[in-house]
């Protein structure tokens, strides 16, 4: 048995990884309440009192725009807490893998954005969130997966926010407004859980950054349309709204977000052992899921 402890493990991805559980792990899912990020102590103590093999931090500062107003709480979680794990674990022999974020670069760019490129983050989380990566990799027991556009059957998120907006539009007969103009590849918690847990066995030490969504692209409308036509196919939602593109900038919000969210995974399948699964099809399975366990929307 492998001692895995996993921190935000009431987040969508902490809640997934618990899901997807491998047989052969000894799991340790904290919350915040057992273990507090922002507490060197805690994360201290904790540690050194579980001694788990591995650790995933699955928890993080995750409100984009709310993180513009609390820097330091952010880059408390975001960016201290990841290097100090790191150090705890590098004492008693255990190895980190954090979880980061494509609000790392810039956006900028037409093409997908490759592993070792530099960092430009556009905003204060991505900002935090690429000093968590520098922080954390340089004893060099860390491994880092980035990922994009996350959403799962648990927890607040797009997918859940949209079949909620889907319902609540066409019953009055309004449209549904989401951007267009912004792409990335949307992931499930389903299938990023899953290259999580196989990451722990990747025996080559060297990639210390590896990136990781489910495969193809779209844009928030295209997924806010896809959310409406598979949820009534799925009978999670009776009806869908009218869908409509908008510009970002006529949805203004506090923090800037990238125009191309898309991470190159090129090199993931062979390293991980996995295969990137097309996002309408992890779409469709995070559906079946929660109409089979019966999820509530409210
Ligand atoms: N969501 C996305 O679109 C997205 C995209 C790319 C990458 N990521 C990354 O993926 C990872 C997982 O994100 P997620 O979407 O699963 O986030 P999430 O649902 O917001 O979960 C984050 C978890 O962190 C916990 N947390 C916050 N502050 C904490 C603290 N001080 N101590 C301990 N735990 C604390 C939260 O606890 P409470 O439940 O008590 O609030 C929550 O359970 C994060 O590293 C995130 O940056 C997310």
């Amino acid at each position: 048995m492998m001692k895995v402890l996993i921190t935000g493990s009431n987040g969508q991805l902490g809640r997934t990884l618990r899901y997807k559980k491998p047989s052969n792990i000894e799991l340790i899912a904290l919350t915040r309440d057992d273990l507090d990020l922002s507490s060197e102590k805690s994360i201290n103590e904790i540690i050194k009192f579980h001694q788990p093999e591995w650790v995933i931090n699955a928890g993080a500062y995750t409100s984009v725009d709310l993180a513009e107003d609390n820097q330091e709480i952010a880059n408390q979680i975001n960016a201290n807490a990841p290097k100090l794990i790191a150090k705890c674990l590098s004492d008693i022999g255990g190895k980190l893998l954090h979880i980061s974020t494509d609000y790392v670069f810039d956006g900028k760019q037409s093409h997908p954005y490759e592993p070792n490129q530099t960092t430009n983050p556009i905003n204060v989380y991505g900002l935090t969130k690429a000093k968590g990566e520098k922080e954390a990799t340089k004893l060099g027991n860390t491994k880092i997966i980035r990922t994009s556009w996350l959403y799962g059957p648990m927890g607040k998120n797009f997918l859940t926010t949209m079949l909620k907006l889907h319902s609540l539009k066409a019953e009055k007969s309004e449209p549904l407004f989401v951007v267009s103009d912004q792409i990335g590849s949307p992931t499930s918690t389903l299938t990023l859980a899953e290259a999580c847990w196989k990451s722990l066995n990747i025996k080559e030490d060297s990639t210390k950054i590896i990136h990781w969504s489910d495969s193809g692209c779209a844009s928030w409308y295209d997924l806010a349309v896809a959310i409406g036509e598979l949820g009534v196919k799925s009978e999670l939602i009776s009806k869908s709204a009218n869908v409509k593109p908008i510009k970002a900038k006529d949805y203004p919000r506090k923090a800037k977000r990238p125009y191309n969210s898309m991470l190159d995974c090129s090199a993931s399948e062979a390293l991980i052992g996995i295969n990137q699964y097309y996002w309408r099809f992890a779409l469709w399975d995070t559906l079946v899921y929660m109409k089979e366990n019966k999820f509530c929307l409210d």
